[in-house]
C-alpha cells in the first residue's frame, strides 16, 4: 500500500467496498426494478477473476470491509470462488470482513459454503412475512424459500440482519410484527426508506414512508433507546427494551448521513460508483484490461477525487427517479 489509503477531498477515508457481482435477480421487487428488467449484456459483465482483482486492488488501497451485492449475488455462477478468495484475505488478517446482502432465496444451497469461506454475517432482505404480500412486492412467490434460507443461515451460525424497505400502504402495518419476529430469533433489523433509483413504472411517492413515522408507531408499542452500536454503515440503531433486539434506521431521504460516508461501489460491469445517489461513474475496465498491473490502483486513486459531497435524493422529488440506474446495478 502506498500513501495511507484512500481519502477523498473532504477527508473521508474509504474503507468499505460494495462489489456487485451481477445485476440479475430471481425476484422483481416493485421498488427495485420493473418486471421486464433490462440487464447488462453478459459480455459487459466482469469475470470472476476480474471481480477478484478489483476487490484486491481496493484492499491494497486500504479497504477493510467488502460486501458482495447484486442484483442477487447468489445467482452469479461461481460466486463462491470470490467469497473464498476474500475469505482468504480475512484469514490473512488484511481484510476485516467479507459479507453479503442477499434476498435469501438461494441460502439453503449456499449457507454452508459461506461459513466455510469465512463469512460471519449477512443481510437478508425481507419486507413481509405474508406470502401473498411477498408475492405482490417481489412479484415472485418465494417467501417459503427465503424463510428456509434464513433458517439454514442461522443453522450454520451466520449472524443475520433483516433489511426491511418501509412501504406505505404495503408493509406499513406489519413492520412491528416483522421486527418482533426477527428479534424473537435473535436477529437485528434495519429499516430502509425507498430511494428514487431507476424507473420502475410507477410513482414512488405513493409508497414513500418516512422512518420517523414508523418509529412513532413502534414507540407506541415499545420502549426504544438510541444506542451507539454501528454496523459500519449509515444505520442509526435503537434498542427495543421489551425484545432486547436492535433496530437500524437507514434514512437517506429524511436525514443526510453523507458527511461520514466511508464507502464506494463497483457494479458488475466494472464501473466505480462514488455515490449511490449520484449518476457519475468511472469505468475501471480499461485499467483492468490494459495489461499494466499498476493501472487499476492508479485509476481508483485518481477517481476518489471525484467523490461527491452528498447524494441528490430529495423526499419532495420522489415522483420521478432521481437517477436512471436501478438499485440492482449497485445492490444498495
Ligand atoms: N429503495 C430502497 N431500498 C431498495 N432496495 C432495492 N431497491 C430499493 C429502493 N429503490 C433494497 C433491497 C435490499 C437492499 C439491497 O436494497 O430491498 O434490502
Ligand atoms: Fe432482487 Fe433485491 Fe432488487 Fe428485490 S430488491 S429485485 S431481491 S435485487
Amino acid at each position: 500500500m502506498t500513501g495511507g489509503g484512500l481519502v477523498d477531498p473532504l477527508g473521508r477515508q474509504i474503507t468499505y467496498l460494495r462489489l456487485s457481482v451481477t445485476d440479475r435477480c430471481d425476484l422483481r421487487c416493485q421498488y427495485c426494478m420493473p418486471e421486464r428488467a433490462a440487464f447488462m449484456p453478459k459480455t459487459g459483465v466482469l469475470s470472476v477473476d476480474e471481480l477478484e482483482r478489483i476487490a484486491n486492488a481496493f484492499i491494497d488501497l486500504g479497504v477493510r470491509k467488502v460486501r458482495l451485492t447484486g442484483g442477487e449475488p447468489l445467482v452469479r455462477p461461481r460466486v463462491m470462488e470470490i467469497v473464498a478468495s476474500l475469505g482468504q484475505r480475512v484469514h490473512e488478517g488484511v481484510l476485516e470482513e467479507v459479507t453479503l446482502t442477499t434476498n435469501g432465496t438461494q441460502l439453503v444451497r449456499h449457507a454452508d459454503a459461506l461459513v466455510a469461506n469465512g463469512v460471519r454475517r449477512i443481510n437478508v432482505s425481507l419486507d413481509t412475512l405474508d406470502r401473498t404480500r411477498f408475492a405482490r412486492i417481489a412479484r415472485r412467490d418465494a417467501l417459503p424459500m427465503v424463510l428456509e434460507g434464513i433458517n439454514a443461515a442461522l443453522g450454520v451460525g451466520l449472524a443475520v440482519r433483516i433489511n426491511i424497505v418501509a412501504l406505505r400502504g404495503e408493509n406499513e402495518d406489519e413492520i412491528p410484527d416483522l421486527i418482533a419476529w426477527a428479534h424473537g430469533r435473535g436477529l437485528d433489523v434495519a429499516l430502509i426508506e425507498t430511494m428514487p433509483l431507476g424507473d420502475v413504472g410507477f410513482d414512488r411517492t405513493d409508497q414513500f414512508l418516512p422512518l420517523i413515522q414508523v418509529r412513532e408507531r413502534l414507540e407506541r408499542r415499545w420502549r426504544l433507546e438510541d444506542i451507539k452500536h454501528t454496523s459500519g454503515g449509515p444505520a442509526r440503531y435503537a434498542r427495543v427494551g421489551e425484545t432486547g433486539g436492535r433496530i437500524g434506521f437507514i434514512t437517506p431521504l429524511t436525514n443526510n448521513f453523507c458527511a461520514t460516508c466511508n464507502r464506494v461501489r463497483v457494479s458488475a460491469d466494472g464501473k466505480l460508483h462514488l455515490c449511490l445517489g449520484q449518476e457519475g461513474v468511472i469505468d475501471l475496465k480499461p485499467a483492468l484490461r490494459g495489461g499494466d498491473p499498476d493501472a487499476l490502483g492508479r485509476a481508483i486513486r485518481n477517481a476518489i477525487v471525484w467523490k461527491p459531497a452528498r447524494h441528490s435524493f430529495e423526499a419532495d422529488r420522489l415522483g420521478a427517479p432521481a437517477l436512471t440506474r436501478h438499485m440492482s446495478v449497485t445492490g444498495g
